[in-house]
């Protein structure tokens, strides 16, 4: 597109902030700019969306509990243990996120827990996979999704410390799509003279960008049935889990959610639900007071049971979901950006909109779905922020109660 067609469409969207410096740019970097901004899919980042039509109707969803787990876990592990040998597995882990409110500099899986030794992130989630492998007695194939961010940091971390003892023939790299982030009025903002600011389109893309680098399509071949999804901030995730595959193929659904009973009925935690008759996740905002507290037959909370972002997913279910689009969310978040003067600021606060796609979106794709409850101590440490809830520090303590020298 000319300048002058990009200009005419920038100022008739109020967006015409994006050709400030363009007079200062030389050749290339006009080009660059001119071509980042074609790309911008306007429609994709409005902050204030249509409403979506009509009321959703909301119900609660039980889960496979830890004691009836117990009761058949002989059986699920076989069942996992045989499809694990038999190749049927393999694992994502979303690693494409920018850990903003850790604020460390970075791939957030690189980030040292250790007190008086190193323990990376990466690592703790190697060491319960292989505990996995050890069992099964084989290696299972893992894609690592980066973003432009952090894609040749993470590569190069893992390559430093050797995949941490992990076969490394059977690990992948993939690099998720982008999305251009906004300040509070949905003005776009700038990173740079000539580039635009753009940040993750969040962990929902991670199955369109995996077909993207062909590696869906490598694992179908090798025989893979199911992906078991993960995100990189939970250091006692228990990923390729036996039972849980067991279960989840046992069940018949295409998909497995781990999943924790809540800790109080207002705890800040997406839990399942049944939305318009299909398992779903209902956000602890959209929970009334009545909800929070409603108890189920068995006096439990009614909406008790939080995600814990560990998916186990059917390959073939996500084919036919693989081509539809995902509804963008938008999050709140620190965007470095050029302030008035074109100077580069990294503010402390969050200054802007970011556009995510989230994995929670697909269960309701996906034909059924299987909570399946976890023990909170012993698989639930994410690592959020630095301190207090969901911290390095909470994460610490857990790791110590589970027997891990820090
Ligand atoms: P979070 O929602 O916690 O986001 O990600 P984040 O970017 O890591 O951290 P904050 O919000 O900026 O502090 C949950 C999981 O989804 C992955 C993250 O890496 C993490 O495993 N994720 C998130 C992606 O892979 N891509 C994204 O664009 C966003």
């Amino acid at each position: 597109m000319t300048y002058e067609a990009t200009k005419e469409k920038l100022e008739k969207l109020g967006q015409d902030q994006l050709l400030k410096y363009y007079d200062e740019l030389n050749e290339e970097e006009k080009a660059n700019l001119l071509a980042e901004i074609e790309k911008i899919d306007f429609d994709l980042i409005k902050i204030h969306p249509e409403p979506e039509e009509g009321e959703d109707v909301v119900e609660p969803l039980g889960a496979l509990t830890v004691e009836e787990i117990e009761k058949d876990r002989d059986e699920y592990e076989r069942i996992g243990l045989e499809a694990i040998r038999a190749g049927k597995v393999a694992l994502v882990l979303l690693a494409g996120g920018q850990g903003t409110r850790l604020g460390a500099d970075g791939p957030k899986g690189a980030y040292n827990v250790g007190i008086t030794r190193d323990l990376y992130i990466f690592e703790c989630l190697i060491n319960n996979l292989m505990d996995v492998t050890r069992k099964a007695g084989c290696s299972i194939p893992l894609a690592i999704m980066t973003s432009d961010k952090n894609d040749a940091a993470t590569r190069a971390f893992f390559e430093e410390h050797g995949f941490f003892g992990y076969d490394r023939d059977y690990v992948d790299f993939f690099i998720q799509e982008m999305m251009p982030s906004t300040d509070f009025d949905g003005k776009v903002y700038l990173e740079g003279k000539s580039h635009i600011s753009l940040s993750p389109n969040g962990n929902g893309g991670w199955f369109k960008s995996l077909l993207a680098a062909g590696i869906a399509q490598k694992y179908k071949a090798a025989g893979v049935e199911w992906i078991n999804v993960f995100a990189v901030d939970n250091v006692c995730q228990r990923m390729a889990d036996p039972v849980f595959v067991g279960a989840t193929i046992k069940s018949g659904k295409a998909i497995g959610a781990k999943v924790i009973a809540k800790a109080a009925p207002d705890e800040h935690v997406g839990v399942m639900c049944l939305r318009n008759g299909h398992p779903s996740i209902v956000e602890y905002y959209e929970l009334t007071k009545e909800m929070e507290t409603l108890k189920d037959e068995t006096g439990r909370l009614a909406y008790n049971w939080g995600v814990i972002l560990n998916y186990l997913l059917n390959l073939e279910g996500l084919e036919k979901i693989g081509g539809k689009s995902m509804p963008h969310h938008i999050v709140e978040k620190k965007i470095p950006h050029l302030d008035e003067a074109g100077n580069l600021v990294k503010p402390e606060t969050p200054n802007g909109y970011k556009f995510e796609t989230l994995i929670l979106d697909m269960i309701s794709m996906m034909d059924g779905c299987l909570p399946f409850e976890v023990v909170r101590e012993k698989e639930f440490a994410p690592i959020k922020n630095l301190h207090g809830i969901d911290s390095v520090d909470s994460a610490r303590e857990l790791l110590k109660a589970n027997g891990v020298e820090l």
